[in-house]
């Protein structure tokens, strides 16, 4: 499935092109994480291949930490009249939200395999599935309120001052508030993208994770297309192949973080079948949708796949006239083909590379203790020994190629809220920060998942973590050992994921 370097970006012929098709509305069925709600949309049997019009003005889209009154107003008014609509108009705030629901937790079969699921998480759609959902939302709330310029704001969360849950969500009389977060991290607490409970930092010291966190995310861990926007997926082939950079965190551990932990599934930002209730959905995917932007300036070698299965990938949607259009990934890979752009803010983290731990006081025992064997249920803290395909690489073979350490076969139930964080030479286990070279990335799982029969039980499912290793074994001067120490520590769910195996491999 996965072979070495061959991930890549369009190096296939045509002859097996397996593009994933939008999904049969006909034969939507009732889906959702806990209480076996519909999402299916309402349906229509004409469908409309989409072109995308300019209406001449750039929809241009703002942090939400610095809108004006007169803008705030015009987005609450629009959302007001979106909860207005009748819930059988395709176009109401809570079919919206069952946009989300139905593409992420099973409501469709992928056309042409019945009974196998269609999943937009976990794999190259991420990115342009999302982007292209946020799309047509925006032009239904700027055609309720008469305004095609109208566009989303965005929860900059990646500068310090954005750090917080935006204020204009916040006012109870207002139609962009949700009861359904987390009381706790209300204004003015800092957003945590690490999710680390277990500890209180300083204000400075988590803005200073935040950005660390950051920069591995979009730089070190994102130095090909596939670690940045997540492997392919094929039709018929299996639908987590293995997320991207981003969609791990901080995408998903802002949903996380967001959700009311007192409800069954951390409803509503906290799992994916209600995510889209919360208004802040819209803008923490706005951010997340300028990240791919913004990656792609970052250096030469960021670009999109050429590959045409992901090019020809379709999805359906409702647009502002309630018509059913059938849009292309090739329709969205920039903003301006779609009409938006974003307001250029700092970048503030793109000089914030972690730097190694002090000296740790020990070498402890945790390595020396029996290597697991796999598959692992991952219950305590694991540390393996894994080889490096090659030592001593230039810095021409660096840029050729990342090293890769990839964590496959972890298989686990979806409906789980799931974390595990992953060091590489972190010799006494457990007090890596995400400031810290050490700290490789993390593997996070916002509940969801295809529950048709309630009475049964979920099937488990399988996925891959890839992280891209170079940028730390160069910071924690491994660059000459032949193999490394990796260790894997759960941290939500412990014991409810399995892993498969670990290796190194340089990937392109
Ligand atoms: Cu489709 Cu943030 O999730």
């Amino acid at each position: 499935m996965c072979a070495a370097g061959g991930l890549g970006v369009g190096r296939r012929g045509d002859a097996l092109a397996l593009p994933i098709q939008a999904p049969d509305l006909s034969e939507c069925q009732t889906s959702g994480t806990s209480s076996g709600n519909n999402c299916c949309p309402p349906y229509s049997a004409t469908i409309i291949d989409y072109k995308f019009t300019p209406t001449g003005k750039l929809r241009v889209r703002r942090p939400a930490h610095k809108v004006d009154e007169a803008y705030l107003a015009k987005y609450k008014k629009a959302v007001e009249l979106m909860r207005a609509l009748p819930a059988d108009d395709p176009r109401s705030f809570i079919q919206q939200a069952n946009v989300h629901c139905a593409y992420c937790d099973g409501a469709y079969d992928q056309v042409g395999f019945p009974g196998l699921e269609l999943q937009v998480h976990e794999s190259w759609l991420f990115f342009p599935f999302h982007r292209l959902y946020l799309h047509f939302h925006e032009r239904i709330l700027g055609k309720l309120i008469g305004d095609d310029s109208f566009a989303l704001p965005f929860w900059n969360w990646d500068a310090p001052d954005g750090m917080i849950l935006p204020r204009i969500y916040t006012d109870s009389n207002s139609s962009l508030y949700d009861p359904l977060r987390n009381p706790a991290h209300q204004p003015p607490e800092l957003v945590d993208m690490d999710l680390d409970d277990g500890d209180a930092p300083t204000r400075q010291k988590q803005i200073e994770r935040n950005l660390s966190l950051m920069y591995r995310q979009m730089v070190s861990n994102a130095k090909t297309t596939p670690l940045f926007m997540g492997l392919p997926y094929r039709a018929g082939g299996n639908l987590k192949p293995g997320a991207g950079s981003m969609e791990n965190s901080p995408h998903s551990s802002i949903h996380i973080w967001v959700g009311d932990p007192s409800q069954p599934d951390g409803e509503d930002m906290g799992t994916f079948y209600a995510a889209g209730r919360d208004p802040i959905f819209y803008a923490h995917h706005a951010n997340v949708d300028r990240m791919w932007q913004v990656w792609k300036k970052l250096s030469p070698r960021n670009v999109d796949f050429t590959d045409r299965d992901w090019l020809d990938t379709s999805f359906l949607f409702y647009d502002e006239d309630a018509r059913l259009v059938r849009v292309k990934v090739r329709d969205c890979l920039e903003p301006e083909m779609l009409g938006f752009t974003y307001q250029e803010v700092d970048i503030p983290w793109i000089k914030k590379r972690a730097t190694p731990r002090a000296t740790p006081t020990s070498e402890s025992s945790s390595t020396s203790s029996s290597p697991p064997t796999f598959p692992l249920t991952l219950s305590s803290v694991a540390c393996i020994t894994v080889k490096r395909p090659k030592v001593s690489r230039s810095q021409t073979d660096k840029d050729k190629e990342e090293e890769t350490l990839v964590v496959e076969g972890i298989e686990f139930n979806p409906k789980n809220r799931l974390k595990f964080d992953v060091y590489v030479d972190d010799t006494d286990a457990g007090e890596v920060k995400p400031d810290d070279s050490e700290f490789a990335g993390s593997f996070i799982n916002v509940p969801h998942g295809r529950n048709h029969d309630k009475k049964k039980k979920m099937e488990p499912v399988t996925t891959t973590l890839r992280l891209g290793i170079t940028d730390l074994l160069e910071d924690l001067k491994l660059d000459d050992d032949d193999e490394v120490l990796v260790t894997l520590i759960p941290r939500k769910g412990k014991g409810k994921i399995k892993i498969g195996g670990i290796r190194i491999e340089l990937s392109s």
